[in-house]
């Protein structure tokens, strides 16, 4: 029996489904998780010590590649001194100030431990800045599993969201309206008719979590000036876009200032660290200052600092965005070769260290169309590619990861593997 597999029976005895975060469990793709043993540069090794290429990255945190030793050394370095304190360090200080430097939207920000924290507290945030209930978040878009934002959309024009799990109280998502991503006409007409009780619309920039989509420069053009006109705060979820699609983030390509923005993955380098962060004078807010409570234990880990700050340093290297955007722009481009040369209908995308394909003829603009893709073509894929050692993310509606660690020539690789994968399908 494998390894792997033994792991995943003897897993589930202990821990549901086998697996601490359920896509991890390949319940989309079928087949057994890998367990990873060990990981570094761009490969995992898993149980049974077989090498992956790894596109997955721990879901965007591994920029760097894994284990970079720079990282590595500053969380020793760090663990030696205490792993937690509970009282404020001069670390947090300083990542506080390499991001407000890298990040002009944000002049004050709070450090929390997981993207879930970093966005319901930012929520709480708007609306106890603006004394409104009212949020608006778009379907596809996730942007972590606290309540109010495990929605999805029911039907008719304005459509106050339907919890999307079980546990979640209606009432805990009867203030969340879920729009569709892109749709211009629809956000106005929203705004017109309940503009002035919207507290905050969160938005995916650059969205991730329904494959990779990216919003129309009128789609954020619109959402700026409506949330402005009515009083409304535009928090710019970047808890994976946050300096993976460019230094100065989503935000930066988009050439939009939101009010907030919340921040994980790479902000911590492979660590537990995320932020929020914004408007002075929305973040006077926050107790102790303000009203709006939030707070945490182990926030501002010392440990995670250290592996954020070092990954913040690395990736300011001269050119580092430009090789990154290169490599996965080659692989997009490469896949979609392949796919046409096997006669099989695939788009893709990509931007900075992100990138999508779609089992379609065309990039997906919306939650609706990305739903439409070849799932069936796509398990096929996906299973083929981890045969050849690519490891892919085991969901259709997964953005994929690319490190600098990823060499041209890892890229190469992966296409030629791809080639011979799409020729088995
Ligand atoms: C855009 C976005 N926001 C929030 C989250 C939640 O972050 P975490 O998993 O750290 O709670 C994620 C996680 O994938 C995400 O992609």
């Amino acid at each position: 029996m494998s390894r792997n597999l033994e792991l995943f029976e003897r897993g589930k005895q202990v821990i549901p489904g086998g697996v601490n975060s359920p896509v991890r469990a390949f319940g989309q793709v079928g087949g057994t998780p890998r367990f990873v043993k060990r990981a570094e540069g761009a490969y995992f090794w898993d149980a049974d010590d077989k090498q992956y290429l790894d596109y997955v990255g721990s879901w965007g945190p591994a920029i760097l590649g894994h284990a970079h030793p720079e990282v590595v050394k500053a969380v020793q370095d760090a663990a030696v001194g205490g792993l937690s304190f509970g009282a404020p360090t001069e670390g947090e200080i300083e990542i506080a100030e390499e991001i407000c430097k890298l990040l002009p939207s944000v002049e004050q920000l709070r450090l929390v431990s997981s993207g879930t924290e970093a966005t319901m507290s930012a929520i709480r945030l708007a609306r106890g800045f603006t004394g409104r209930d009212l949020i608006v978040k778009f379907e596809g878009c996730y942007h972590g599993h606290s309540d109010s934002l495990l929605v999805k959309a029911g039907s008719g024009l304005l459509t106050f969201g339907n919890p999307s799990s079980g546990g979640v109280p209606a009432d805990c998502t009867k203030h969340t309206l879920v729009l569709q991503y892109n749709d211009v006409q629809q956000l106005a007409d929203t705004f017109k008719e309940v503009g002035d009780q919207i507290a905050c619309v969160i938005l995916e920039p650059i969205a991730g979590n329904m494959n990779l989509i990216k919003p129309s420069a009128e789609f954020v053009q619109a959402l700026r000036a409506l949330t402005e006109q009515h009083g409304a705060l535009l928090i710019y979820d970047e808890v994976m876009t946050g300096f993976r699609v460019a230094l100065n983030c989503a935000q930066g390509l988009h050439g939009i200032t939101p009010d907030l923005t919340t921040l994980g993955k790479v902000v911590g380098g492979g660590m537990p660290l995320a932020a929020f962060g914004g408007r002075a004078d929305v973040m006077a807010k926050i107790a102790p200052l303000g009203n709006v409570y939030q707070a945490g234990t182990l926030s501002g880990n010392p440990l995670a600092v250290a592996a954020g700050l070092t990954t913040l340093k690395l990736i300011q290297q001269p050119g580092f965005h430009d090789t990154l955007g290169a490599r996965s722009a080659k692989l997009a481009a490469g896949l979609a070769d392949a796919a046409r040369d096997a006669g099989v209908a695939m788009s893709t995308d990509s931007v900075g260290g992100m990138f999508g394909f779609y089992f379609s003829d065309t990039v997906p603009t919306s939650y609706a169309e990305a739903t439409r893709c070849d799932i069936a073509r796509f398990k096929a894929f996906f299973h083929a590619m981890l045969d050849e050692g690519i490891y892919l993310a085991p969901s259709a509606y997964e953005a994929g990861f690319v490190s600098i660690a990823h060499s041209d020539a890892l890229i190469d690789d992966t296409i030629a593997a791809a080639r011979r994968a799409l020729a088995r399908l």
